[in-house]
């Protein structure tokens, strides 16, 4: 990996990204802690959970951290409604109307059904209880639905309003500038829990994983990223990691230091697709509730989870060495996929 001249300490890092405004709205540091049943299951190297699913806001999740810089720059920039948009169950948009109500502004939702169900449940259901007003729309999650939220924002200017809206080229560094945070928070950790972990497991779609490869980068840290994708875009996936977390850098005065070749992402996790279940995942879901009773969510965490499983029993990681699964929330999303992950007669339901 390409790398600052001299890399940055934890502290100069912290200097940095104290440059850009930030909203405080997380539970932070959040723990990082062994799993020794699940990693005694998998009979691999010991497996550490870093728990952002307990970042707090309404179930918590990575969109927590995410918001306390993008929120703070709305509010920056003066204004007094969002406009977010992305799939029916979106764990970002119910973050998002979280941090709104906290905050005082008004937040609306424009959700693409993308052939999934829209029964109030799960995040929909605490999108409604937040406050957010919700618009269905048949779109799916990418390029179409970014389009029309852009087109939605610039109508309600026209009007007077003040608004701030999803979008990619804006929203995305600044989400970045959090994980590269989040990279920082696990090297500290480990290093005083006398660890040293050989690699980070994570499900990102872009902001996530982007921060990551800036706070690896920066830090000169000695840790495999393995960023596993929920979703197949329509542009190059590593590329725009990589892109993303040189604008990230750029932000907070730093150069761009990530290329490309760097990154190591995989959609072999993937299944059948954006926010449909797989068996592998289902798998996942099942080991750590039931040696850990910690919860993932089919959609991202899940199949990030089982990256690391089939990696343990592929014998790919060093025994010696343990790695860290990044828990980036979902939760809620849960109670809306209760028909696929409740499989009635495998699990002998009776009623
Ligand atoms: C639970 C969960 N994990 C991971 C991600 C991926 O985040 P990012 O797109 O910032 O990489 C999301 C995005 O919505 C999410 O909800």
């Amino acid at each position: 990996m390409s790398t600052t001249a001299t890399p940055l300490t934890i502290v100069h890092l912290r200097q940095q990204i104290a440059r850009l405004p930030r909203t405080p709205l997380g539970h932070l540091p959040t723990p990082l802690e062994p799993l020794p049943r699940f990693s005694a299951a998998l009979g691999g190297p010991t497996v550490w959970i870093k728990r952002d699913d307990c970042t707090g806001l309404a179930f918590g999740g990575n969109k927590t951290r995410h918001n306390e810089f993008i929120l703070a720059h709305a509010l920056q920039l003066g204004a007094e409604k969002l406009l977010w948009g992305a799939g029916v169950q979106s764990n970002n948009c119910r973050q998002t109307a979280a941090a709104c109500a906290k905050l005082g502004l008004a937040c609306h939702l424009m959700l693409g059904r993308g052939g999934h169900s829209d029964e109030i449940q799960g995040n929909l259901l605490l999108d409604y209880l937040l406050g957010a007003t919700v618009e269905m729309v048949d779109l799916p999650l990418g390029p179409e639905l970014y389009e029309r939220i852009a087109r939605r924002a610039e109508q309600w200017r026209a009007e007077g309003q003040r608004v701030y809206c999803w979008d990619n080229a804006i929203v995305k560094p600044r989400a970045a500038v959090s994980y590269a945070l989040c990279l920082a928070e696990i090297v500290e950790q480990s290093a005083r829990a006398g660890e040293n972990p050989s690699a980070v497991y994570v499900a990102s779609a872009g902001s996530t994983a982007a921060g990551l490869l800036l706070g690896k980068a920066a830090l000169a840290a000695e840790i495999a990223l393995r960023i596993v994708a929920p979703i197949r875009w329509p542009w190059d996936h590593a590329a725009d990691l990589a892109a993303t977390a040189n604008q990230a850098a750029e932000l907070i005065g730093l150069p761009a230091m990530v290329q490309p070749g760097d990154v190591q992402t995989t959609d072999q996790y993937l299944g059948d697709g954006y926010g449909i279940p797989s068996a592998a995942g289902q798998e996942a879901l099942d080991l750590l509730a039931r040696t850990e009773g910690i919860l993932v969510e089919p959609v991202y965490t899940a199949k990030a989870l089982a990256a690391l499983i089939d990696d343990v029993r592929q014998g790919r990681l060093p025994s010696d060495r343990p790695v860290v699964f990044l828990h980036t929330g979902g939760t809620p999303a849960l109670f809306a996929y209760r028909d696929e992950l409740l499989r009635r007669g495998e699990r002998g339901l009776t009623h």
